[in-house]
């Protein structure tokens, strides 16, 4: 039997998550966009909620996480963090307000922090996105990286595929993880990255890792809850574990209930005033 160390938090901080990594306890992360899913997975005990930009894909039904806003993001981060007790709510910046001007990457942040209560920002990149780090985190704003498949490169990368296959790609990833460490970032994301690539950086960063298609070794695990609950229908990586089917589930309540409009069998009696 394996007996799993357990950090207790009433409410889950950037160093709760630094003392997970510390006594070896796996960190537990989900996407989430709304106030009433939010409820159910900080009462599931997601230990980090993550306000990603892949809610321009589940939510918009976008192809890409381009389009979305930052005003949009802090409607979606705003709802979350009024439903949450305990997790730690991150949020992404999403394109366009933080790549190549690290004053109004600042401003991204502040207003995030500001208008919706998050608790810290995330975004991808590795050394292009220094100054951008630098200057949110001297404003004591906390940071969490992404590094591997990131997603607002899509058009640079042209698919959805593995990153960091090869060696030279596999060194760059390894090197922007230790800059992110060394700037003060309190995570990093890596996304479908050879597993043991993931090991390796895992082991050699002091600050957690959480993986999405990285392999058992990260210090956590995120995925997109509504891939998880198969909301999300046609979606398969290899990466993901479905632990309900969702879509059918709502199909068929749906079903039923337009058949009982339809046949006058609902509302009855006792269901009216
Ligand atoms: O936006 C998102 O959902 C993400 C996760 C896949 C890590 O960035």
């Amino acid at each position: 039997m394996s007996v799993h160390k357990k950090v207790e938090a009433k409410r889950v901080t950037t160093h709760t998550l630094q003392e997970m990594k510390d006594v070896g306890e796996k960190i537990a992360m989900l996407t989430a966009y709304d106030y009433s899913m939010a409820r159910i997975l900080d009462a599931g005990g997601a230990d980090v909620l993550l306000v990603g930009d892949s809610a321009s894909n589940v939510m918009a039904g976008h192809e890409t996480t381009l389009p979305i806003t930052l005003d949009q993001m802090i409607y979606h981060a705003s709802s979350v963090v009024r439903a949450v007790q305990r997790a730690l709510v991150v949020v992404d910046l999403p394109f366009g307000t933080y790549q190549g001007d690290s004053k109004m990457a600042l401003k991204s942040a502040i207003r995030i922090m500001k208008e919706s209560g998050g608790h810290a920002v995330k975004l991808e990149g590795g050394s292009e996105v220094e100054d951008s780090i630098k200057r949110i985190l001297s404003a004591g704003i906390p940071v969490m990286g992404h590094l591997g498949l990131t997603p607002q490169s899509i058009y640079k990368f042209g698919t959805y595929t593995v990153r960091a296959k090869q060696e030279q790609e596999a060194r760059r990833l390894m090197k922007d993880a230790k800059l992110l460490e060394e700037l003060g970032c309190f995570a990093v994301v890596l996304e479908k990255i050879p597993a043991d690539l993931a090991r390796k950086v895992s082991e050699s960063i002091s600050i957690p890792t959480i993986g999405i298609g990285g392999g058992s070794d990260c210090d956590g695990q995120v995925l997109v809850t509504h891939d998880l609950l198969g909301i999300t229908k046609d979606f398969h990586p290899r990466f993901l574990r479905r632990y309900a089917e969702l879509f059918d589930v709502i199909q068929d309540a749906t079903e039923r209930y337009v058949n009982d409009v339809k046949s006058k069998d609902f509302p009855n009696e006792k269901e009216q005033y």
